[in-house]
């Protein structure tokens, strides 16, 4: 299985590992098939995310996925960090192997997750944003792992 260097890189020196206290909106979710969880932290203020962290039980294709979506969302209002999706984070990665596909939807429906909450905590709706689940092993219609 080949990695790129970025996905070497965000595995081995991952940005923004960690918790937050009073997060503005925090999400968790898993995927049952392989049992790996993923929980990200949200800073926001006035609509725009400040800050964002993560923490994982998850395989190195989940962290270096999830460090570049806490990377990408930073700077970005609650609208526009939706267009940071699992597409975009293995563009900016350079690419996952196949398999490796679902860990970054790990990433991205933490991202909603934690986006959801903020947006639950603030009597706001953002648009285009779907009600998270627990468990995203059935969301994405993904290749089987190996
Ligand atoms: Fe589960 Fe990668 S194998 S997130």
């Amino acid at each position: 299985m080949e990695y790129s260097e970025k996905v070497m890189d965000h595995f081995m020196n991952p940005r923004n590992v960690g918790e937050m206290e009073n997060p503005s909106g925090v999400g968790t979710v898993g995927n049952a098939k392989c049992g790996d969880i993923m929980k990200v932290y949200l800073d926001i203020e006035n609509g725009v995310i400040k800050d964002a962290k993560f923490k994982t039980f998850g395989c190195g294709a989940a962290v270096a996925t999830s460090s570049m979506a806490t990377e990408l969302v930073k700077g970005k209002s609650v609208q526009e960090a939706l267009e940071v999706t699992n597409k975009a984070v293995m563009e900016a990665l350079d690419g996952l192997p196949p398999v490796k596909v679902h860990c970054s939807c790990l990433a991205e429906e933490a991202l909603h997750a934690a986006l959801w909450d903020y947006a639950q905590k603030n009597g706001i709706v953002i648009e285009g944003l779907k009600e998270p689940v627990d468990d995203i092993e059935h969301l994405h219609d993904l290749p089987e792992e190996a």
